[in-house]
């Protein structure tokens, strides 16, 4: 089954706008998948400004280094009274490091926990964790079962169908976590071995919705538009969506949901929106990391440049500005020669690791 070939009828329940996980009412099914180096408070904040979102997560966390406070985990875990609703992704392989960062976690306010079971690289399977969980079932359901009853928050985990296509795990395990008090599920309907290649497998999404009792089940994968959130939901029977590479692609595509669901035909946003997006998702950028902000904008720079058809000699200019009277001329400039250059879809621009995914 591909996105493509489905449906695309609207049944009742996807008229339905809110969800709940655990406690927490959420109030969109549609919510953005972590992607680490991407998905950073800036532009979750500046992303939630736009509607629609209901919930984001922050980049995997390694549960030991949350724990000691370790300086890259910090940045990672920052948020802000508008970054909600927000769950942190954490991931291990041992019982006690991920009980410590759970309880770490709570005691400082945090709402939601996701544990990760789905990243293919090997520095993080190597050790046990994420999608190296899916070929030990009794050592993740242990895990599973420990920080759910360490914290009163709700539990979920994201992970991947399985460790390749010989050992498709996700639909015993979504059984097994749901019974030991896990809330919710996300799916990436690929396994370990797929990597990012091939196409999302649709109806093992469903074989996971399918094996559990009333848990949603957030289906995941290559979703680039509005139309397509809502054809994986009619599908697969997944009660929500989680969007990664095509929120960069799109970053109205909450938005676009929200129009939707509630009936109204969704637009697409102007050329000013467009740039005051950037504009926004820069300054929210430097609230966190002052004149570091001109450094680390640059890896969006290509991204933006096509989105918005920004000419070749301001997307150079975007990758080298030193300071904030820079950027503001860029952005002037942006604005007055709007039209110089044909904007094109930015998804490549979204990276993903090369070569076998064995050496990852
Ligand atoms: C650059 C990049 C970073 C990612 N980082 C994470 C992460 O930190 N945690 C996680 O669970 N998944 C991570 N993922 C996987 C995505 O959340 C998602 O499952 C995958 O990209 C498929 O969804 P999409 O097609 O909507 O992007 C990452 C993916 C990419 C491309």
């Amino acid at each position: 089954m591909s996105l493509t070939e489905s449906p695309s009828s609207l049944t009742e329940s996807l008229v339905n706008q809110s969800i709940a996980i655990g406690q927490r009412q959420l109030p969109s099914r549609y919510f953005l998948a972590p992607l680490a180096g991407y998905t950073h408070l800036a532009f979750r904040r500046a992303l939630r400004e736009l509607g629609g979102l209901g919930l984001a997560t922050t980049d995997l966390v390694h549960s030991t280094q949350l724990v000691s406070e370790h300086r890259h985990s910090m940045e990672l875990v920052v948020s802000h009274p508008e970054d909600q609703p927000l769950s942190v992704q954490i991931f291990g392989s041992q019982v006690d490091q991920l009980v410590a960062a759970a309880h770490w976690l709570e005691d400082r306010g945090y709402r939601g926990i996701d544990i990760n079971m789905g990243c293919p690289m090997a520095k993080v399977n190597g050790q046990g964790g994420g999608a190296r969980l899916l070929c030990d079932a009794s050592q993740a359901c242990r895990l599973v079962e420990n920080v759910v009853a360490a914290v009163s928050l709700p539990v979920t985990v994201k992970m991947r169908l399985g460790w390749d296509r010989d050992s498709i795990s996700a639909p015993y395990l979504a059984q097994r976590f749901e019974s030991a008090g896990i809330q919710a599920i996300t799916i990436h309907g690929r396994t370990r071995q797929q990597g990012f290649q091939g196409e999302v497998d649709l109806d093992g999404i469903a074989a996971t919705a399918a094996a559990v009792q009333k848990i949603p089940i957030i289906g995941n994968g290559d979703v680039r538009s509005a139309e397509d959130a809502l054809r994986m939901r009619e599908v697969t029977g997944c009660a929500a969506v989680a969007i990664g590479r095509g929120a960069m692609l799109d970053p109205w595509i909450f938005r676009k949901l929200a129009d939707l669901t509630a009936g109204r035909i969704p637009r697409e946003p102007t050329r000013d929106e467009q740039v005051d997006f950037l504009v926004r998702h820069f300054t929210l950028m430097t609230e966190q990391h002052q004149d570091r902000s001109c450094f680390l904008f640059r890896k969006f720079a290509a991204w933006y440049g096509a989105r918005l058809g920004i000419p070749e000699d301001l997307e150079q200019r975007l990758r080298l500005f030193q300071d904030f009277a820079e950027f503001e001329g860029i952005v002037a400039e942006i604005r007055e020669r709007h039209g110089e250059r044909k904007s094109s879809i930015a998804t490549a621009l979204v990276k993903v690791p090369n070569g076998p995914v064995e050496r990852w």
